[in-house]
């Protein structure tokens, strides 16, 4: 995973938790060195470990852990990022360029199977005013992340909307594929 993601959630621990706080996550997810580098992949099953030890240091659940995310995320991608936020005027805008965002940011990946990788996660399968379909295939499983985050967009825009899981990995299913709408339609 690229380390933006991995960023976020230790900042956001140092800074509310102490420096000794971020031994500890470092200790709990079982990783010698914490790996924060915008530009560069970091091994999966550690990130998502320090997801997990992150919950625990936070005293948070799995989606209350994931609604903090999604809020510190996306104000720290309007400070490092506002040109992506520019280039929307609504939510359904930025959702269906978050592959094209996503595609951005695997592109200074050197290894070209790396890069796929993160390409390859996300696809736009139906776009009409006020509905918006995307499949995400990815053996992390982060679509808790993908609902919280689609949750904070809605707020930062002052919308209304609603997200449908009709498939899931953890179901079972080949993808997770995401039936968005939206009330506020896109100009
Ligand atoms: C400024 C906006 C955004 C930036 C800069 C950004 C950046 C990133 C980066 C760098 C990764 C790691 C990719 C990888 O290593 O494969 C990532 C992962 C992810 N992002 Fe975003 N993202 C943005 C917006 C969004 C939005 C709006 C959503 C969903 C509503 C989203 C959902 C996800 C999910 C679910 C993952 C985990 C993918 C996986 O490994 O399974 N992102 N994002």
């Amino acid at each position: 995973m690229i380390g933006l993601i991995q960023r976020v959630l230790i900042d956001h621990i140092e800074s509310t938790l102490g420096e000794s706080a971020v031994r500890q996550l470092a200790a709990d997810a079982g990783i010698e060195t914490l790996g924060r580098r915008i530009d560069t992949d970091y091994d999966d099953a550690e990130c998502l470990r320090l997801f997990d030890a992150a919950g625990k240091a936070l005293g948070l659940d799995q989606e209350a852990l994931m609604a903090l995310y999604a809020d510190i995320f996306v104000k720290w991608t309007l400070v490092h990022y506002p040109m992506f936020f520019q280039m929307a005027d609504s939510a359904q805008a930025f959702l269906a360029r978050q592959p094209a965002i996503h595609a951005s940011m695997g592109a200074g990946i050197r290894d070209a199977q790396l890069r796929a990788r993160v390409n390859d996660k996300f696809r736009i399968v139906e776009q009409h005013p006020g509905r918006l379909v995307v499949e995400y295939r990815s053996e992390n499983g982060l679509c808790g992340l993908y609902r919280a985050l689609f949750r904070r967009l809605l707020e930062h825009y002052g919308e209304r909307g609603r997200c449908e899981e009709t498939g899931c990995m953890h179901r079972g299913d080949d993808y997770c594929r995401f039936v968005m709408h939206f009330e506020e339609l896109p100009a």
